[in-house]
């Protein structure tokens, strides 16, 4: 039997979250996630919100460093959209109960690449977990929102897959949890503490219906060995996309984050652009400070010049890391404005009142994604998508510091507040009847050993052959390996009971397949992609590369 609602989302970060509480005005809402509901980037977010709130800036300085960071690429109805309309949704959002840091009853503004004015909302150094909080608790209170976590989305179910017509009705779910074994469906709030199930025992999956499906999946950074991202970012939402027809664009540009934390013992941590907007300089091993060599904004240039700047010396100087160093601010102002990152390095042993942090840049944010209107609507009717797993326009070849929490905000609401004007509408047609999820003569799986060892020879391609600095050569090894993984992948996935694991494993697959691609069609270096064998930016390349199924990436005319 399947379940049916008005708004399928699938995601429970900023934009998810953000879509569901205006939605949930309209009509019922069911969220499904893919594991405990506030695991996502959003949670992990440390700089903060990009939204003009000092007197000395504008919503025109915002959209000016946007484009600037963009390198020519962003969309500026999207720019000017998101600039104008973040202030209000800052707004809404401390209305929901997110507690932001404040200085004389006005919030307090942080500093970060690329930007010309302090113009950051922020928590102290956790700002995504506070949203995420602030977001889940006003969830949790309203009758029209359910969740369902640790349920995976499989794939989308486009009709014209049953010979009917080009529309998204829902998705196939994967349900972990323990309660999938028990029988009768109970609410998610009456239901067992879920355990994840080992992949040898039963598996269910439970058909979604729905009269909007709404994609708000984040990132992909796991396509990287090294990354800044939680294990959820999979590039789930696009891989679902593409294989349902929709169109993707813009995947080569993948941003490094210059400063991920360089220790053996820990996994992913970021350490937040906004310890160089309070004056934290980046060095060599030897002391030496470096930036001024590279731009003259020096450690305040934006992402995409600073983590270049890091592979380069890097590379020049044989060091596995680079120092970012804070120790001639007061320790009292560092431990007041970076809690977080203060209590994590000292777990690992860094003051970072009195020592450099050793830090790397890490993959961190999908710039590209499935293209989508002014509202969140993708190029196929019945699917919306929103937040990272999108490209709407807003960022180019390079996203500027802090717009995305931004972006997952603006768009989450105005898809809602468009869907909300069609829900009646939606409702006059009745439910599809879709076949169940067909499990043909698939086995659970017997050699876990394989998937895993996929996982690392995928990640391992993607940094060596398409990382911050590519070329042909690299791009055409990526992909001829990627191409037989793929292979490897989709015969495994026939043959066995899927498992949480291994969808996450095709879709990245499927996301490196996008990246090289497109990052091969781009004859030119630009923002975040660049090439050793096409080193200038081109005036005659200043389009968004799409690709879709069954169509190789080309670059749009404008
Ligand atoms: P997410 O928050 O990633 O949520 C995606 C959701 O989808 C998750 O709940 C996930 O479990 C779920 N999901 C994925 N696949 C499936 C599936 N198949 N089935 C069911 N559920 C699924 N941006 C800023 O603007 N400012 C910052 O300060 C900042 N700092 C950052 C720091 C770190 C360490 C990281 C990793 C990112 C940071 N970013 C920052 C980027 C920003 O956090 C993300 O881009 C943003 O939070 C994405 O929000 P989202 O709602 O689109 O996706
Ligand atoms: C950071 O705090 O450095 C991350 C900001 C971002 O990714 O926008």
């Amino acid at each position: 039997m399947a379940i049916t609602t008005d708004f399928l989302v699938i995601g429970s970060g900023v934009a998810g979250l953000t879509f569901a509480l205006e939605a949930a005005e309209h009509g019922e809402v069911i969220i499904v996630t893919k594991r405990a509901r506030d695991e996502s980037n959003t949670k992990y977010a440390q700089g903060g919100i990009a939204a003009v709130f000092a007197p000395d800036d504008s919503p025109e300085a915002h959209i000016a460093d946007t484009l600037e960071a963009g390198a020519g690429l962003c969309h500026e109805v999207v720019v000017e959209i998101c600039a104008r309309e973040g202030p209000e949704r800052v707004r809404e959002l401390i209305a929901r109960g997110a507690q932001f840091d404040h200085e004389n009853g006005q919030v307090r503004l942080g500093r970060e690449g690329g930007h010309s004015a302090r113009r950051i909302v922020h928590a102290a150094d956790a700002t995504g977990l506070e949203i995420e909080r602030a977001l889940l608790e006003q969830a949790r209170q309203n009758p029209n929102i359910r969740f369902a976590e640790h349920h995976t989305a499989i794939d989308l179910i486009p009709l014209s897959r049953f010979g009917g017509p080009d529309i998204c009705a829902g998705a196939y779910v994967l349900d972990e949890t323990d309660a999938a074994l028990n029988g009768p469906r109970q609410r998610d709030s009456e239901r067992p503490a879920p355990r994840h199930r080992p992949a040898s025992k039963p598996h269910v999956v439970e058909t979604y219906l729905a009269r909007a499906t709404v994609l708000a999946t984040g990132g992909a950074g796991k396509v990287y060995l090294y990354t800044t991202n939680p294990d959820v970012a999979t590039g789930d939402g696009v891989a679902m996309a593409y294989r349902a027809g929709a169109e993707i664009a813009n995947m080569e540009f993948y941003q490094f984050h210059p400063t991920c934390l360089f220790h053996p013992e820990a996994k992913s941590f970021l350490v937040s652009e906004a310890l160089r907007g309070e004056g934290a300089i980046l060095r060599l091993p030897d002391g030496k400070a470096f930036m001024a060599s590279h731009d003259p904004r020096k450690d305040l240039a934006p992402r995409d010049i600073v983590a270049r700047a890091i592979d380069f010396e890097m590379k020049r100087t044989g060091s596995d890391y680079v120092l970012l160093d804070i120790t001639h601010r007061p320790a009292s102002f560092v431990r007041e404005h970076f809690p977080t990152i203060h209590a994590q390095c000292l777990r690992y042993g860094i003051d970072i009142t009195a020592q450099p942090i050793p830090v790397v840049p890490a993959a961190h944010y999908m710039c590209g994604g499935i293209t989508t209107d002014l509202y969140g609507r993708t190029t196929i009717p019945g699917l919306w998508a929103i937040g990272e797993c999108t490209c709407t326009g807003l960022h180019g070849a390079n996203r500027l510091a802090s717009n995305s929490l931004l972006e997952g905000l603006v768009f989450g609401q105005r898809a809602a507040a468009r869907l909300g004007t069609q829900i009646a509408e939606l409702r006059q047609s009745p439910f599809p009847d879709v076949p169940e999820w067909q499990v043909g003569n698939a086995v659970a799986s017997d050699e876990e050993v394989v998937v895993a060892h996929n996982w690392d020879e995928l990640r391992r391609t993607m940094w060596n052959y398409v990382g911050i600095v590519r070329s042909d050569a690299r791009l055409r090894r990526a992909a001829r390996r990627i191409s037989l993984l793929q292979e490897e992948i989709r015969e495994y996935y026939w043959k066995h009971l899927v498992t949480r694991d291994l969808l996450e494993l095709r879709n990245i697959a499927t996301v490196a397949e996008l990246i090289v691609g497109c990052a091969s069609a781009r004859h030119e270096s630009r923002g975040l992609h660049t090439t050793i064998d096409y080193p200038e930016t081109s005036d005659r390349l200043g389009t968004d590369t799409v690709v879709k199924r069954g169509v190789l990436p080309y670059l749009r005319g404008r």
